[in-house]
């Protein structure tokens, strides 16, 4: 396709996002963070708690020698917590191995950890104008269409294919990969989306409407071919809201679970939706063991009482979907927890720590939370 290049950068100068705070900014590091954020978080979010991040970690420096729980803290609510535990190891990384600087090589960045190839050339193409491919979704629907190529995206020979296919298109001179770059992903997020892309809804002249095989023979809404997924699986779990006087019992989850390093309170074991949860009041003796298997159910039922039945929760997961069912317990006295992942919590702390956000969202409406960011 020839000028394929040009035609593009042409277009975002029109119609391309500008503005954006992370735009325009050479500095790897803020390249870098922002890419992250962006990867499975949307861009009106993203303005909202990009600026806050850089604030509080305004270099790489910092974001290494930072506590981890400082930083899940901050990043609470915006989903896929391995994303900022990848942060701070790969600013460990930077620091260690690369005496603070990041590379630009694609390769070597590649080898950072959570930058994948696609965010690799991103960095690389922001930060230092290498001429560095990028194929994220939006990038392989372009391609998928503008040549319309069949088969399922993560079939290896089509992904193969759209790899060389975008490494082809690159433009000639390397100044214009930070343009270049950037509308490729807006013209994926904002023209050529999945359902409504401008040549279907007749709202805008698509730049390559004579170019885009997909477009000249009607397949447009047909490619990229998806691969049909199954419904994900349901659960359900009981989960314990357990207070004495103004402080809560949160536990530490362990960061190869899900909401993996953040803080949540007491919950049992996940059990298909299918199987049910027994009956609808279950006894607080069963709820402690399964919960609190570790501590000595009998000591905890001396100190806790008035058992009742919360909110039930539903929450969406990317492969699964979960209803939490919370129980309300009080206790008489801050029981001592043998395990070192049980903390009880003053409330008006509790935004110093890292929480799942439908769990913030109960403990707000609880009015527990105050507020949103982390305090001193
Ligand atoms: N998604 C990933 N990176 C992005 C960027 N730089 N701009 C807009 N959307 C993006």
């Amino acid at each position: 396709m020839d000028n394929f290049s040009k035609k593009l950068i042409a277009w975002h100068k029109v119609s391309g996002r500008s503005g954006l705070p992370w735009q325009n900014n050479r500095d790897p590091y803020a390249v870098w963070v922002s890419e992250i954020m962006l990867q499975q978080t949307q861009v009106a979010t993203v303005l909202e708690r990009y600026p806050r991040f850089m604030k509080r970690f305004p270099t790489v420096k910092k974001l290494a020698a930072a506590d981890i729980d400082e930083i899940l803290a901050e990043w609470a609510g915006l989903g896929y917590y391995s994303r900022a535990r990848n942060l701070h190891a790969c600013a460990k990384q930077v620091m260690e191995d690369f005496s603070g600087k990041f590379p630009s090589d694609p390769l070597l960045l590649m080898q950072l950890k959570g930058v994948g190839r696609s965010t690799a050339g991103a960095i690389a193409a922001f930060a230092f104008q290498e001429k560095a491919p990028i194929l994220d979704a939006n990038v392989k629907r372009i391609l998928a269409r503008l040549f319309a190529i069949e088969g399922a995206i993560q079939e290896k020979v089509v992904n193969d294919r759209l790899w060389d296919l975008a490494t082809e298109l690159l433009p000639r001179h390397s100044q214009d990969m930070p343009a270049y770059t950037q509308a490729l992903m807006d013209f994926g997020a904002t023209w050529c989306t999945s359902r409504k892309p401008v040549c279907i809804t007749n709202e805008k002249k698509c730049p390559f409407s004579r170019d885009c095989q997909a477009n000249l023979s009607n397949q447009v809404l047909a490619l990229p071919q998806k691969v049909v997924k199954a419904k994900s699986p349901e659960f359900d779990c009981n989960m314990l809201l357990i207070r004495f006087d103004n402080t809560v019992l949160l536990q530490k989850r362990p960061t190869t679970a899900i909401w993996g390093g953040l803080w949540s309170i007491p919950e049992s074991p996940w059990k298909p939706r299918s199987a049910g949860l027994g009956k609808p009041h279950t006894a607080l003796k069963t709820l402690l063991e399964e919960a609190l298997p570790d501590e000595k159910g009998p000591v905890l039922l001396e100190s806790f009482g008035g058992l009742k039945q919360g909110q039930q929760i539903k929450h969406i997961f990317t492969h699964r979907r979960l209803w939490m069912q919370i129980w309300e317990v009080h206790s008489l006295k801050p029981v001592e927890l043998t395990s070192p992942h049980f903390k009880w919590v003053p409330l008006n702390q509790l935004g110093r720590y890292g929480l799942p956000q439908p769990i913030k969202l109960l403990l707000q409406g609880l009015s527990l939370v105050r507020g949103g960011g982390p305090k001193s």
